[in-house]
């Protein structure tokens, strides 16, 4: 559903594209094993190289706040300040080789980002909002879910509903949550010819 926070874009794209946004107020509301489900079938669909699926998720929810817990506490301290808020944690690991000949699989975080694009996609048409985290202690996920060699911890993903910007404390949390999104034009993005130069004027 088209808010404050969609995306003013250019061109028309589809809606669960535009109107997805990384929030850190979350409500309260449990999301469902079904809708759950549903959101990691998608990510399961995602393309990858070598149909490798070199993508694992560990999942906690407030189902169970022992486990939920012990995901939060993997996360830096100023994510888990928003993201105990929200309803579901995932925490993302990647194969580092591929299964079939053991050689290293140069796109394993590449494909994760494309599993975790899916899932952020059917997440928005579910009326489901996902925040993706960089901020992790990769060695305590190891050490709390026994990740072996091989795989490494990479993400984590805050998963729930919507909540009131007014819960976040003021600060730049607060800021964030009620500023408009933005994006660098294009022609600094997309170029043709040699580098830098856009392949669109606009
Ligand atoms: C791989 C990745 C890592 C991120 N790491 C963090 C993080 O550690 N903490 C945080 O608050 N937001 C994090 N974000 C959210 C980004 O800041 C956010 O996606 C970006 O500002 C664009 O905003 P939008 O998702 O609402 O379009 C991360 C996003 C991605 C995709």
């Amino acid at each position: 559903m088209r808010s404050f926070k969609s995306a003013e874009t250019t061109t028309e794209i589809l809606p669960v594209i535009r109107d997805r946004w990384s929030p850190r107020a979350f409500s309260a509301k449990l999301v469902t094993t079904d809708l759950l489900l549903k959101l990691l079938e998608a990510a399961q669909w995602a393309a990858s190289s070598f149909n490798e699926q070199p993508w694992r998720f560990l999942i906690a929810t407030k189902q169970n706040p022992e486990e939920f817990a012990r995901a939060l506490a993997c996360l830096v301290p100023a994510n888990q300040e928003w993201a105990r808020h929200a309803p579901v944690l995932v925490l993302t690991v990647v194969k580092d080789a591929f299964t079939k000949n053991g050689k290293p699989n140069r796109c394993a975080e590449h494909d994760l980002g494309l599993a975790l694009g899916n899932l952020s996609v059917q997440a928005t048409a579910e009326g489901i909002v996902v925040h993706q985290m960089g901020g992790i202690e990769p060695e305590r996920i190891r050490e709390t879910y026994g990740v072996p060699d091989g795989y490494h911890p990479m993400t984590a993903v805050a998963i729930g509903y919507e909540g009131d910007a007014s819960s976040l404390p003021d600060g730049w949390t607060k800021e964030s949550e009620l500023a408009k999104r933005t994006r660098r034009p294009l022609r600094e993005t997309a170029f043709s010819n040699s580098w830098n130069t856009p392949f669109f004027e606009s």
